[in-house]
């Protein structure tokens, strides 16, 4: 063994099957031989690639010798896949089958994406859980109108793994997402954020206030749940009451009210805001269809009235 020379003592390791060492040195060998070379075998997945916005900037307007590579640019110097394809340690492939390193996949993209609405990538519950770029982005094709999504859309790429968000989305009471109006990048950002669950404002109400700019106040008499947390009563993704609200109403008021403590007289006793069928006789109270406890307490998000301490106007 001591006699042998270096080069013979790399193929003896190597005819070991010591695959990683052998991998690690000629991955360190791989030079760039341009994009003329990869085409010459993946001429199909060219065409699809030409247009993408990659590959428009990349070959129209590079603005650095990175972008100037083109496939190289993602896949990193092919000369040793160009020579012996089916090796998968020569190259830096993007899908399951290939098998390159999550972390490696992604640095590969965070070398040019790292600031923007991808400053939160690291440690965030989507990287922490082992997903890559490759997972919500096919750059081999433009397959959505903007952001290279692996579906024609935000809400068909994220449902691919949030199902049950999605189905809640078609209960009877839901923001217009399934109709195409907005999209769960609308309140979340994939790529992490400093507010869980990946928000994308520093609290869930200034999420709701982009939108809902009438109910961020101030308001004269503030409604305490309002301002603490807009979930208090609404079920975002969607709920089978009425406007998206967590429980019927007046049951949801009674969740945190107790009637039989400071509410006037018997018109407001507990059994008599019960929907249905709680009076003598099964009768429901004439008192409170329908909107219950808002038919007096209307302006629930809070008021603006000089008497309004009650939301009564
Ligand atoms: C001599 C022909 C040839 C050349 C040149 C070539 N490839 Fe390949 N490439 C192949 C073949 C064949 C496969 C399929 C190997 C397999 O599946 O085992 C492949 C597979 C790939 C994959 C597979 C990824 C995956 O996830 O399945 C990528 C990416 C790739 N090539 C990129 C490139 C790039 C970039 C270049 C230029 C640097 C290049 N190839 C040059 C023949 C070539
Ligand atoms: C912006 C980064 C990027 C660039 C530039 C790029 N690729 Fe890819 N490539 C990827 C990603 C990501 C995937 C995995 C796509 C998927 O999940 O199917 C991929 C997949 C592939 C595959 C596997 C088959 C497929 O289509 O999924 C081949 C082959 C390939 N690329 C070749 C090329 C060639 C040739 C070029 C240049 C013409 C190129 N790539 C340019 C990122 C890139
Ligand atoms: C060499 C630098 C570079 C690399 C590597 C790179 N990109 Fe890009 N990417 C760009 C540039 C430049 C643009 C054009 C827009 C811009 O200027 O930000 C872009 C645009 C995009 C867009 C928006 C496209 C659109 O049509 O709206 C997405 C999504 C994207 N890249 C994802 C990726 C992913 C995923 C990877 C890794 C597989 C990757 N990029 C690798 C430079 C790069
Ligand atoms: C969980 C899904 C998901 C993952 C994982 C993901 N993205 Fe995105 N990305 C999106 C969506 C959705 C958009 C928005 C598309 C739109 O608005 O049309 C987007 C947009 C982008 C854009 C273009 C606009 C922008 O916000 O800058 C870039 C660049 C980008 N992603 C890069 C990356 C990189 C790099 C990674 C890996 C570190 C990555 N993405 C991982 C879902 C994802
Ligand atoms: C490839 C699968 C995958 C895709 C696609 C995906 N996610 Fe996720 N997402 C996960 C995993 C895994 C977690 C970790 C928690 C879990 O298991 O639910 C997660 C967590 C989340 C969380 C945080 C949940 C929490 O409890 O903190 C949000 C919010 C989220 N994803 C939104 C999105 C959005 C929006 C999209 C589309 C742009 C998307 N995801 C696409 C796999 C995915
Ligand atoms: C109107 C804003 C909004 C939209 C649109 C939205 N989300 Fe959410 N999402 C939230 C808020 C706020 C929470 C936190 C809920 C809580 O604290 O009760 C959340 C929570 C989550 C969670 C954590 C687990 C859970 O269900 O509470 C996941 C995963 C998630 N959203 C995925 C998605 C996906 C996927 C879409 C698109 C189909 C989507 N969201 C659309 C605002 C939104
Ligand atoms: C991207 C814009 C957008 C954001 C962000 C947003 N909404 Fe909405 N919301 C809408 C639209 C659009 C409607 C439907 C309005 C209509 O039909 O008049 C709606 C309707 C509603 C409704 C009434 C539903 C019904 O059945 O009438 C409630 C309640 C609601 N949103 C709560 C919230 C909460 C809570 C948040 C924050 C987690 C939020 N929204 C964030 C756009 C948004
Ligand atoms: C104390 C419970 C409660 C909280 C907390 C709450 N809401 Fe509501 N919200 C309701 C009720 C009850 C309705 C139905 C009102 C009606 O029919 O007049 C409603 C209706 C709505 C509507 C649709 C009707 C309208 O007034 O435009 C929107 C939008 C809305 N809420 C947004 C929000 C936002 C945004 C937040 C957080 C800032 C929030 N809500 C917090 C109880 C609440
Ligand atoms: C998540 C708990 C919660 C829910 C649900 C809730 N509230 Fe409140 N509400 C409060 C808190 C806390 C206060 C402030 C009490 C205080 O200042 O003493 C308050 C104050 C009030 C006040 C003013 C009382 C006062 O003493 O000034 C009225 C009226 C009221 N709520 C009505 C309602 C109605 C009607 C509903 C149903 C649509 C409702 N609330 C749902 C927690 C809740
Ligand atoms: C018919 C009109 C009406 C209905 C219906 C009604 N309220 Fe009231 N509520 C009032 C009036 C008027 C006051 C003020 C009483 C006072 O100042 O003594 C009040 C006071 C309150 C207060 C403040 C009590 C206090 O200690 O100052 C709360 C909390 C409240 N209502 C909750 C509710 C809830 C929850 C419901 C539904 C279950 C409801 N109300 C239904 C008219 C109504």
């Amino acid at each position: 063994m001591s006699t042998l020379k270096p080069s013979a003592g790399f193929s003896f390791v190597c005819a070991l099957g010591l695959l990683l060492v052998c991998q690690v040195l000629s991955a360190e060998e791989a030079t760039y031989v341009g994009e003329k070379t990869c085409i010459a075998c993946h001429n199909q997945e060219n065409r699809h690639f030409s247009s993408t916005l990659h590959s428009k900037v990349f070959r129209l307007n590079p603005k650095n010798e990175r972008e100037k590579k083109v496939c190289e640019a993602c896949h990193g110097p092919g000369s040793l896949h160009a020579k012996n394809p089916t090796d998968k340690a020569l190259l830096i492939g993007f899908t399951k089958g290939w098998g390159t390193a999550i972390e490696t996949q992604n640095g590969q993209c965070m070398g040019c994406h790292k600031g923007g609405s991808q400053l939160h990538w690291p440690g965030s519950i989507h990287a922490d859980s082992k997903l890559g770029c490759a997972d919500c982005h096919n750059p081999m094709e433009k397959n959505s109108v903007s952001g290279l999504l692996t579906k024609s859309n935000v809400n068909d790429t994220c449902a691919t793994c949030h199902q049950q968000q999605r189905a809640e989305f078609n209960k009877r009471s839901h923001m217009p997402l399934p109709e195409g109006k907005m999209s769960c990048v609308d309140c979340h950002n994939p790529h992490g954020s400093a507010t869980k669950p990946l928000l994308k404002a520093e609290s869930t109400n200034v999420v709701c206030y982009a939108c809902h700019a009438e109910k961020r106040g101030p308001f004269l008499w503030e409604h305490a749940p309002v301002r603490e947390n807009c979930t208090n009563c609404h079920a975002v993704h969607g709920s089978n009451h009425d406007k998206l609200l967590v429980a019927a109403r007046p049951y949801l008021c009674q969740q945190c009210h107790n009637l039989s403590v400071g509410h006037s007289g018997a018109f407001f006793r507990a059994d008599q805001t019960a929907a249905a069928g709680q009076l003598p006789g099964g009768a429901s109270s004439q008192r409170l269809p329908g909107r219950a406890c808002q038919n007096c307490h209307t302006q629930i998000h809070g008021s603006n009235h000089p008497a309004g301490a009650r939301f009564q106007r």
